[in-house]
């Protein structure tokens, strides 16, 4: 029986186009079933509680995080090590990173994890060390921001922004995408009438993020989008990790 069949795989093994030709038949087969059900299912990432698209405000900010390059020495996610949890919090979840296009994951930490930054100083306090990193952190070794604060906001149209991410898979609705500028404005302002903005992106927060307000400037922008990080999903509750968010869309 052992002899027969060590027979035959020495057939096999000395006729190229046999072994070519069951070779792939088993790459096939190993293929199908990884890749298939990928075309069933709507989504890789699981959805969780809390996660909603960026405002229009907190993505202009977004544009201005990549344009000046703070991915080069910042990463934005925590991984599931024990240095890493207890210094930045809750490591990353996939869902938190779903709307970001492109994603700063990043690879380069010469300054911390910013995924959980969101929250963890004051407004005036980021807009401090923007604008000289030394005065709050001696030993720091970041660039100084302090143009952003005298640089008018000037994203120009964010309705085509938003429907660029619409179109690769961020859930703005019909609503949202007409209203991007006004919410944009809204957000910043905060004497504005804010029912509709907060309509749109219920949770977010509407004031004056530069400490000026009568001026929107790119600083406003950045510091709206550093607050926001790491904020939409309470990672604490149990739900927000195994309930899978029921509404389509959202
Ligand atoms: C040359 C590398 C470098 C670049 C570029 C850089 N940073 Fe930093 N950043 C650092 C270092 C180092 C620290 C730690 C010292 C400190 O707090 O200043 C830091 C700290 C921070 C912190 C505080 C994080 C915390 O948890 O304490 C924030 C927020 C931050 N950077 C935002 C930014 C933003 C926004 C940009 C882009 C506009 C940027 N950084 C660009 C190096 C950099």
């Amino acid at each position: 029986m052992a002899t027969n069949f060590m027979e035959r795989h020495r057939k096999l093994e000395r006729n190229v186009t046999l072994l070519g030709v069951l070779a792939f038949a088993a790459v096939t087969v190993g293929g199908i079933v990884e890749i298939a059900p990928l075309f069933w299912i709507d989504n890789t990432i699981e959805k969780v509680q809390g996660m909603r698209p960026y405002t229009p405000l907190e993505q202009a900010g977004r544009d201005i995080y990549v344009r000046e390059g703070c991915y080069v020495c910042h990463s934005q996610m925590i991984r599931p090590f024990r240095d890493e949890v207890e210094r930045y919090g809750h490591y990353s979840l996939a869902a938190e990173s779903m709307y970001d296009h492109p994603f700063q994951w990043g690879s380069k930490r010469t300054g911390p994890d910013l995924a959980r930054v969101g929250g963890k100083y004051s407004d005036e306090w980021h807009v401090q060390h923007l604008t000289d990193p030394r005065s709050v952190v001696p030993e720091s070794i970041m660039p100084t921001y302090g143009f952003l604060k005298e640089q008018p906001l000037d994203q120009g149209d964010m309705v085509p922004a938003l429907q660029t991410l619409e179109r690769v898979g961020v859930p703005y609705t019909k609503d949202e995408i007409a209203a991007a500028n006004e919410d944009l404005k809204a957000q910043a302002d905060p004497d504005a009438d804010h029912a509709a903005f907060l309509k749109h992106y219920p949770g977010a927060t509407a004031r004056d993020f530069d400490g000026d307000p009568k001026r929107l400037t790119e600083m406003d922008a950045l510091v709206a989008y550093l607050q926001v990080l790491g904020t939409m999903v309470d990672v604490n509750a149990p739900a927000a990790q195994e309930h899978l968010a029921k509404e389509k869309g959202r």
